[in-house]
């Protein structure tokens, strides 16, 4: 240590003259070496400054292979570091064009030494900043976003741009809040090298997914690597996953004001870094594309929400039967076993909609096909389920087998006819990987004849098996190779001079190689986008053949999927640590968009236990998307294959769920039309409570109802943050005491603890054994009053599964309002969907805090009803009301002096 402290002084003795490399502290450094093996050497090559943190850290040398290793860098960019200046400035329609140049190259090859800054307002709370080559035309991400050709007269965000260096800082108007900042660090922006950096306003951040990890990025004492490249692997922190997301929120926090939000959306799909840092500060490294960055000024964070989804498009409405329970195993193996297990889950009377089917069912893992020995029968039981309202979904993976004999796989062979197949870089031969059948060639869903293909082979396939949904699996795309049955090129696809920190070291890494020629780009632009496309044909091909609202499942996913896909985790594992790690991911995808998520129920791979598996029926029945899913070689794990004790609890939560569809079928409905999350963090509604912003054991569906499960082995009793506010248990409406700080709750076996918020009105409905055979059973609302005497909510309602209800207003809509404590109305707004009776049953107000002498019913006194004094509940029950009949009915009540 010795002799190399001595280098590093003779070495700042000789270079640190000519360059600013003095910092007052280490969390300001911008790393210049961020690739494995640093040297004070190939540092002081990049022009950048070389010296030991000033605070002592445990940083090592050498850094290990597997992953980067994550500190303060002792390379970093000097603060004269050569960088574009601003050249000219011309003030246009859409806002401002500047063009920057540099005269110097940087450490990278191929710097673009003339750039155009395009600064766009394009709405009062959105800016949109490209930075492109003002010469040659760059790969641009084909994601369909609004173009905005006029500025807006007024906006949220103030523009400066500092001339020499160039940077850009964006604020916020009311509060002079930084919103970006590029100031920090140089711009560098070569071919396959583009980066930038921007100052936080705080040290918290959220989303940048696709990564397993809790909600809050917390960087106040850390130091962060987020790696972006879809990637089949199971969920483990610190890689990068399935899907990627590079889409953040930061909240700022003023002190005296209420806190406010703004986000960022870097536009990008090349490979990619993004580094935290404690000052705040964010950096992204990208090796492809241009800077195309969306600023977002909320100021509420669903308001950030929106002003995403306004660019990348909102999320689908999903079939009704959807939100049911999903049943599914890897090695069900035989059609006998598939039909035991459904025949012990409906004879122990559980509610269940959707039964599935993984990769064992097919015919030598051959998309489109099935096993006609082992699951013999498999068109008959897929009828049959149907006639009893159920539904069926299949596995389909993208890759397609190319060494079938000649005139047996039409998949293959149609798709070779219409020309849809990935090929090799600068050839007519088709890249080749492998995957579950063997050698597959790789369906380019970017070609203009792939979607038309995969619509008549699926179609093919439905005319032998009637499925209902696409389970499209493995489509980062995995292969189980790297590159190719012939490995890559070395050219700089294969080979870029930069390589973000993607697991196995290579882009090619279990996937195909990135010089592989798709219609639109190489694969280099757009392999985390693979899973994009697939969805999107997926979608419209369901939507063909079925004429109905389609449901596709899809593991890679990238901004926008939500229009086509739902999504759920991966390949999770049977352990409490899982179970856990499943509440940031739901909420997360939420923030990107794809409302309809879900992790795999009790664990998919390792063998689960009767404990973990209840806790996580109780939970899973609270995801947006609830499927129990098994790997092969486990145990049975559905709910039926457990003792009684167990089934009883599961059940109980199965009955929550689906007595709530009414209310998350409302939810997704706002999602698709409003642009809110389905299910939130607690701070999303407390901003101004500090303490729920790193909750992440607990989650909010809607704006109403709170889901705290016990997420530990062998306990009975749950720690939950209640934020200020009026609480009711669910189902039981017994209001919470103590609001405003952590509760230890009562959480046995036998209880997942759920509570409503004062202020709402829930719509439910009697539950029937699935969603297709209950739809037309008695509603009934529980209303929960505030302090206030007030509560409102809404109900969606068409018939679940047609494409176009919106559009031809086939639906109903209906509003709650519960006004002076004793008045609910019911206005039938819309009430077009007359073929379901929408009867109301019965109505639950919590929170009533006097006796109840009578009950009028549209003006008519009604005798039944209960008040329970004991714990503040007025019960109207026996009604038969039709709730679209009029376009406003009451229910009053009068209550005792
Ligand atoms: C360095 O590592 C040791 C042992 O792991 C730990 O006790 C110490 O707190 C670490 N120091 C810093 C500055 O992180
Ligand atoms: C930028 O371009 C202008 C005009 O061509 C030129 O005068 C100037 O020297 C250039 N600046 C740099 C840093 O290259
Ligand atoms: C940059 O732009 C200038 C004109 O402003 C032009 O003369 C020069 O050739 C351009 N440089 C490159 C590398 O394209
Ligand atoms: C689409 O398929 C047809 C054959 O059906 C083929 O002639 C045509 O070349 C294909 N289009 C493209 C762009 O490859
Ligand atoms: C973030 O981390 C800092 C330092 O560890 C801690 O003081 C602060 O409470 C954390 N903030 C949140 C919201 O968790
Ligand atoms: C209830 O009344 C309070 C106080 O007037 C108001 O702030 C709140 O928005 C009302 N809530 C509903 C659901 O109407
Ligand atoms: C509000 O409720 C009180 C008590 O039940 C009643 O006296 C009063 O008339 C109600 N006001 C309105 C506007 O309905």
């Amino acid at each position: 240590m010795a002799h190399l402290s001595i280098l590093l002084i003779a070495f700042f003795i000789s270079f640190s003259s000519c360059q600013q490399c003095e910092q007052t502290s280490d969390v300001d450094r911008f790393d210049c070496y961020p690739e494995n093996g640093a040297s004070e050497e190939k540092c002081l090559a990049r022009n950048c400054c070389w010296r030991q943190p000033i605070e002592k850290t445990n940083r090592t040398l050498k850094r290990p292979t597997a992953f980067r290793d994550v500190n303060v860098p002792y390379c970093y960019y000097p603060k004269d570091f050569p960088t574009y200046v601003l050249q000219s400035t011309e003030t246009t329609d859409f806002g401002q064009r500047l063009r920057i140049n540099r005269s110097q190259s940087t450490y990278m090859p191929h710097d673009i030494m003339n750039l155009t800054v395009d600064l766009i307002y394009e709405t009062a709370q959105r800016l949109r900043i490209r930075i492109y080559d003002t010469e040659y035309k760059r790969y641009e991400v084909p994601l369909e976003v609004p173009i905005v050709v006029r500025k807006v007269d007024q906006t949220d965000y103030d523009v400066k741009v500092n001339p020499t260096p160039f940077s850009l800082l964006v604020t916020r108007k009311s509060t002079g809040v930084t919103l970006f900042d590029s100031s920090v660090s140089p711009l560098i922006f070569a071919d396959q090298f583009i980066k930038f950096s921007t100052k936080l306003s705080s040290p918290l951040v959220y989303g940048l997914g696709e990564h397993r990890q809790g909600l809050v990025m917390n960087i106040t004492n850390q130091w962060k690597k987020l790696t972006f490249w879809s990637r089949d692997f199971p969920p483990v922190q610190n890689i990068n996953l399935y899907g990627v997301h590079p889409f953040h929120i930061n909240p700022e926090f003023l002190p005296g004001t209420s806190t406010q939000f703004h986000g960022q959306f870097l536009l990008n799909s090349n490979a990619m870094d993004i580094d935290l840092q404690p000052s705040p500060a964010l950096t992204y490294t990208t090796i492809g594309g241009i800077i195309d960055l969306y600023v977002f000024t909320g100021p509420t964070v669903q308001n950030v929400i929106q002003q995403y989804w306004d660019v990348i498009g909102k999320p689908m409405m999903p079939p009704h039967w959807s939100l049911g329970f999903h049943l599914c195993r890897y090695g069900y193996n035989s059609i006998d076993n598939m039909i035991a297990t459904i025949k012990r889950m409906d004879a122990a009377d559980f509610p269940y909609d959707v039964q599935w089917t993984d990769i064992d069912a097919m015919s030598l893992y051959l998309d489109f096909t099935y096993d006609e020995t082992n699951f013999r029968g498999l068109p008959d039981l897929v009828r049959i389920l149907q006639a009893s309202g159920k539904r069926y979904v299949n596995i389909i993976d993208p890759g397609i087998s190319s060494v079938q004999p000649a005139g047996t796989y039409i998949p293959y062979e149609e798709g070779l006819k219409k020309n849809v197949f990935m090929r090799k870089y600068n050839s007519n031969e088709l890249i080749l990987g492998k995957v579950w059948p063997g050698t597959t060639a790789f369906p380019d869903f970017t070609h203009p004849n792939a979607t038309d293909w995969w619509t008549n082979i699926a179609s093919a396939f439905h005319d032998i098996v009637p499925f209902d949904g696409m389970w499209i699996d493995m489509n980062e795309p995995s292969s189980f190779i790297d590159g190719s049955t012939d490995g890559c090129t070395t050219n700089n696809l294969d080979n870029p001079p930069f390589v973000p920190n993607v697991l196995g070291g290579t882009l090619g890494s279990k996937t195909l190689c990135p010089s592989a020629q798709q219609y639109l780009f190489p694969h280099y632009n757009l392999h985390s986008m693979y899973g994009y496309f697939e969805a999107k044909a997926s979608n419209a091909a369901l939507k063909t053949i079925r004429n109905k609202r389609p449901f596709i499942l899809s593991r890679s996913t990238f901004a926008g999927s939500g229009k086509f896909t739902a999504h759920w985790t991966g390949d999770n594992r049977a352990t409490f640590d899982d179970m856990y790690f499943s509440i940031p991911a739901i909420l997360n995808f939420n923030m990107f968009g794809i409302t309809h998520v879900g992790a795999d129920i009790c664990g998919f791979g390792l063998e689960t236990t009767e404990e973990l598996c209840t806790r996580w029926m109780q939970l899973g029945a609270f995801y947006p998307f609830m499927r129990n899913h098994n790997d092969l070689g486990q145990k049975d794990q559905d709910p039926a294959s457990f003792s009684y004790q167990a089934q009883q609890s599961m059940k109980q939560a199965l009955l929550m769920r689906y007595s709530l569809v009414p209310f998350w079928y409302t939810l997704h409905h706002e999602a698709a039309m409003i642009s809110r999350t389905i299910v939130q963090p607690l701070f999303f509604e407390f901003p101004d409570d500090m303490d729920t912003y790193n909750i992440d054991q607990q989650f909010i569906i809607g704006r109403a109802i709170l889901v705290s499960p016990n997420l530990k082995m062998g306990t009975t009793t749950v720690s939950a943050y209640f934020p200020s506010d009026t609480w009711y248990e669910f189902p039981t409406g017994t209001k919470v005491e103590t609001v405003g700080s952590f509760t230890t709750l009562d959480a046995p076996l036998s209880k997942i603890n759920v509570h409503v918020r004062g202020g709402f009105v829930i719509p439910m409905q009697i539950p029937g054994d699935n969603l297709i055979i209950g739809r037309d059973n008695p509603f009934t609302l529980l209303v929960a009053q505030s302090q206030w005497g007030n509560a409102s909510g809404n109900l969606f309602w068409d018939d679940g599964d047609s494409i176009d209800s919106i559009e031809t207003k086939t639906y109903n809509y209906l509003e709650f309002s519960l006004t002076n404590a004793t008045l609910l109305t019911i206005d039938a707004l819309v009430a077009n969907y007359k073929d379901s009776p929408m009867r109301l049953a019965l109505i639950k107000v919590l929170g009533v805090d006097k006796t109840v002498i009578n009950v009028n019913v549209n003006g008519k006194n009604y005798p039944n009803f209960l008040y329970n004094v004991y714990d503040q509940i007025l019960l109207i029950y026996g009604l038969d009301l039709n709730m679209i009949t009029e376009p406003v009915q009451t229910i009053q009540w009068t209550l005792a002096s």
